[in-house]
């Protein structure tokens, strides 16, 4: 083998503290590809460095990052020793340091067919699409994990999955919520040509969004548009596993219309003691009748607690607001930036803006 060779047939030792979790990376894979593959639950979103939910800490060892966006790893963030372990390829043994690191978290990623089961507008711009799963295979997943639709050009586009793992049992299959974004490669096509029957292929479970079961911490769950759909199955399964921590529901849209589930959201709240609903309207028009909360949704919590030390934050949809509440909660309300679990809804739209 010439050194060239085995230079790129590689593999470095990749370890995570505190935890001490270690696995292998070859030369040129990314960290995080890695760790998926290694069943190790690194924390991440967007897999495509946008999102900034798999910066970490690097405390040893040398990488070269591959494109990514500079509002997700800045220069000075990466000079300072912050990687981005979705773009990261290492190029000697690595260590890492990041408090979120599960080993429980990973269920098999797995390709498969899913057939179009049903699709119901529930709103101008929300779909809610559901997916039959092949019945022969059970599909395990946390609630609030994602899939990914693979196109026919091999793009991927990523959805929440709103329904709750429980509910396989009943029937093999999952509720998506999808927002038209105009001029979308695939979202036009779910608001066009799209058809019940059509067979589409998807790939996951993904994502590190998911309730952390071993905390007993207050929850605040932040929701902006069709972010609700993972947090949708997180209120269900809270409600399955009996869970009754105080949760507080805060979700935000442009117009209350764009609240397309209120009403089941006020179901839960009628049945869950537990549970709180402050839905926050930031562009209501007089027509609306709009007479609750207004403004920014991340805004309305900051509002509302003096304190957030004692909290876990779950945070999803657009990114700007998933941003807003992560830099504003830590700085100015005092949340452990560990207690702190999101998924930027990014799109192409964000890849490329700079
Ligand atoms: C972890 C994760 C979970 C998600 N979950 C959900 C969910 O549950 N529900 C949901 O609605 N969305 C979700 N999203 C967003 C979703 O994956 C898609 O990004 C979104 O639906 C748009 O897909 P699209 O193919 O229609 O649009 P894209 O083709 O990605 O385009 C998006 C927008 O950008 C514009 N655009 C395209 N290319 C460029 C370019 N080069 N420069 C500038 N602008 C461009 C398009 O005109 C369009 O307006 C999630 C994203 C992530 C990362
Ligand atoms: S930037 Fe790495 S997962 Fe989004």
């Amino acid at each position: 083998m010439t050194s060239a060779e085995a230079a790129t047939t590689a593999a470095f030792q990749i370890t995570v503290q505190p935890s001490g979790r270690a696995f292998s990376a070859n030369a040129g894979e990314a960290i995080l590809a890695a760790a998926i593959r290694s069943g190790v639950g690194l924390p991440y979103g967007c897999k495509d460095g946008a999102c900034g939910s798999c910066k970490c800490k690097k405390l040893s060892g040398t990488v070269q990052h591959g494109a990514h966006q500079s509002k997700a790893l800045t220069a000075d963030e990466e000079a300072a020793g912050l990687v981005l372990t979705c773009c990261a390829q290492p190029l000697s043994d690595v260590v890492l340091e990041s408090r979120q690191v599960t080993d429980e978290s990973a269920y098999p990623v797995k390709k498969m067919p899913v057939r179009v089961a049903s699709l119901e507008k529930k709103s101008d711009d929300v779909m809610q699409v559901r997916l039959q799963l092949p019945a022969a295979d059970t599909f395990r997943y946390h609630a609030g994990q994602y899939i990914e639709f693979i196109l026919r050009d091999g793009t991927r586009r990523a959805y929440s999955m709103a329904n709750a793992p429980h509910t396989q049992a009943e029937a093999p299959g999952v509720e998506l919520h999808i927002r038209h974004m105009a001029g979308g490669k695939f979202t036009d096509h779910v608001f066009g040509a799209m058809k019940e029957k059509e067979i589409l292929r998807v790939e996951g479970p993904f994502g590190s969004f998911f309730l952390r079961e071993d905390s007993d911490k207050p929850i605040v769950l932040l929701a902006s548009g069709t972010g609700f759909a993972p947090i949708k199955a997180l209120i269900e399964h809270l409600q399955f596993k009996g869970i009754s921590r105080p949760t507080v529901l805060y979700w935000g849209g442009r117009r209350p219309g764009d609240l397309y589930l209120a009403d089941w959201v006020q179901a839960r709240v009628a049945e869950l003691p537990w549970l709180r609903y402050v839905p926050v309207i930031s562009n209501a028009l007089p027509e609306d009748g709009w007479t609750g909360r207004t403004g920014f949704v991340h805004q309305a919590v900051l509002d509302d607690f003096a304190d957030l030390s004692g909290h876990q934050v779950y945070a999803c949809g657009a990114p700007i607001v998933v941003e807003s509440a992560r830099d504003a909660y830590s700085a100015q309300r005092g949340l452990p930036p560990e207690e702190f679990f999101a998924d930027a809804f990014t799109s192409e739209a964000d890849k490329h803006g700079g």
